[in-house]
């Protein structure tokens, strides 16, 4: 039996996170089989993609730039994959490429794991930002059953097109006036990449917030942003990015290895440390 392999294809790929969190849980659980980042330019992806079923690759996750490239390409695509129009999660089976995106499931496994209890079909949510980590919260907040999904961008045609790619219930709200919905939002979440480290702070007035309203941030360096600092000052829930990483990555691992892995303080830890 071949040793399984599963890896993170990227260009660039050096910064991925995900070879040290598989290989932690490959170590915890004592299996036999090796996560690898593999440097792959956008001209030679389908070639490896196609060639990596006979080197014992049973999978691989995708990242910059290709993972709307890996969606076109593969053989079998999930609806959360289509719906979201990017794949991060591949699987090697029969010949075949099959296609899925974990980032909505990790996203709201996140949410849920921080905050118990939260329910959030009881209010409507604030989307900030329309880029690709955009589409997959909108998606993850749509099956959720969110009765209310308001999203604003910096650049309002960008909101106006996934709002029209993915229907009820999202609204658009200009950027400048989007402080008017926040006394209403149970939820909201960064997903632009103001806040990151070397980047402008995001300046969302969180006096405005109510206090039971719950805060992410899809930025996890720093690990606290200055929106959660803030938002915590205010009373609200907070939930930082990494356990949308950490939790996007179970359904890969657990389909190329075996085994459902458990996302855990020593992990988190691990995947820090780095
Ligand atoms: P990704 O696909 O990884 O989400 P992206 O497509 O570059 O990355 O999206 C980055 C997000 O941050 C966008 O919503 C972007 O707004 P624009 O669509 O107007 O570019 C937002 N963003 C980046 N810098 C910003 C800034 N200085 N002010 C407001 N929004 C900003």
């Amino acid at each position: 039996m071949k040793l399984p392999l599963a890896g993170v294809i990227g260009c660039p790929v050096g910064h991925s996170r995900s070879p040290i969190l598989h290989g932690a849980w490959l170590k915890q659980y004592g299996l036999r089989g090796h996560y690898v980042p593999l440097h792959v330019e956008a001209d030679d992806l389908e070639r490896v993609l196609r060639a990596m079923p006979a080197m014992g690759f049973v999978g691989a996750n995708v990242t910059i730039p290709h993972k709307e490239a890996a969606l076109a390409l593969a053989d079998e695509v999930s609806d959360t994959a289509r719906q979201i129009g990017a794949a991060n999660t591949l699987s090697f089976r029969d010949g075949r490429i099959h296609a899925d995106n974990t980032d909505a499931y990790g996203f709201m496994q996140n949410l849920r794991d921080g905050t118990p209890g939260w329910r959030p079909e009881t209010s409507p949510a604030l989307v900030l930002g329309a880029g690709g980590a955009a589409r997959a919260v909108l998606v993850a907040l749509t099956q959720a059953g969110v009765p209310e999904i308001l999203l604003t961008n910096r650049t309002r045609s960008r909101a106006d097109e996934l709002a029209r790619a993915l229907g009820d219930p999202i609204r658009v709200l200009d950027w400048e006036s989007y402080a008017q919905a926040l006394p209403q939002a149970g939820l909201v979440i960064n997903t632009t990449s103001l806040g990151m480290d070397g980047q402008p702070p995001l300046g969302l007035p969180t006096e405005a917030l109510n206090p039971d309203c719950v805060v992410t941030d899809i930025v996890y360096t720093p690990l606290e942003t200055q929106l959660l600092r803030d938002a915590k000052a205010r009373g609200c829930r907070v939930v930082d990015g990494l356990g949308m990483l950490l939790h996007q990555a179970v359904p890969g691992f657990e389909r190329w290895f075996g085994i459902r892995p458990e996302v855990t303080v020593d992990l988190r830890r691990a995947v820090l440390e780095q």
